[in-house]
């Protein structure tokens, strides 16, 4: 008798299952599914790696630095406050931020093309004349970006889009180490005056108007 009633309530629960009706679309489960879709290259992708190491080392080249290698603890520390999504700059290391929105936020950016954006944003002719014009306390992006003593670093963005914040910025962070801006060494660590000439038309003169010409990107900044 008991293995009979069992028998039954199997076959019970299984009709059941097989004839209820599809559960009501849960928006929070529509949000997850929409994150899921919009997340940025984890800091262990190769290709994204390749994108940060080729762009900043091009950078130090212009400006007469070593080139840096990856680090894939610094990496995850960058993580760590690009998933803060707040700008704060502490710790030991070097530390640039650069974060971006967009209309319909929704918008699936192109992670490689903004992380060079990012990069062209923090050496921007705009930073480089304020450190020319301000000395140390203005342009420090550019200067932690190109300052020669820096061997090492590691950037990541955030993992979704910052929902808490109001325009639901994609943050940016780059640790560098050992860390750059370092009193009195400006002098000696950073060279301002490109050593070849042939990378400037890429360089970040243009970065208003590129921004302003593509639809969907509404801001940018570094930080
Ligand atoms: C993203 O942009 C890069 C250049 O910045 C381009 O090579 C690549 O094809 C683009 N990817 C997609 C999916 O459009
Ligand atoms: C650069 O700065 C570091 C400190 O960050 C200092 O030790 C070094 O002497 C400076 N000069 C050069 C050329 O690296």
């Amino acid at each position: 008798m008991v293995a009979l009633n069992s028998l039954v309530f199997i076959a019970v629960t299984l009709l059941g299952l097989t004839t209820a009706a599809p559960p009501a679309p849960d928006p929070d489960r529509v949000l997850d599914v929409r994150q899921t879709l919009l997340t940025s290259p984890p800091p262990t992708d190769a290709a994204f790696i390749n994108t940060c190491l080729t762009k900043v080392n091009a950078i130090r080249a212009k400006y007469a630095a070593p080139a840096l290698v990856w680090k894939a603890a610094i990496a995850q520390v960058a993580l760590t406050k690009s998933n803060s999504c707040k700008v704060y700059h502490t710790g030991i290391y070097g530390e640039n931020a650069y974060w971006m929105w967009f209309t319909p936020a929704t918008t699936v950016p192109n992670f490689t093309t903004y992380t060079n954006k990012a990069f062209d944003a923090w050496v921007s002719a705009a930073e480089i004349t304020a450190y020319k014009n301000g000395g140390l306390l203005s342009g420090r992006h550019f200067t932690q970006t190109v300052w020669k003593a820096s061997k090492r670093i590691g950037c990541a963005w955030s993992t979704h889009r910052c929902m808490q914040n109001t325009n639901q910025e994609w943050f940016f962070t780059c640790n560098f180490d050992p860390r750059g801006n370092v009193k009195p060494y400006y002098a000696s660590n950073v060279t301002t005056t490109p050593v070849a000439r042939r990378h400037e038309d890429s360089g970040l003169v243009r970065e208003e108007t590129e921004y302003a010409s593509e639809d969907p990107f509404v801001g940018g900044w570094g930080v």
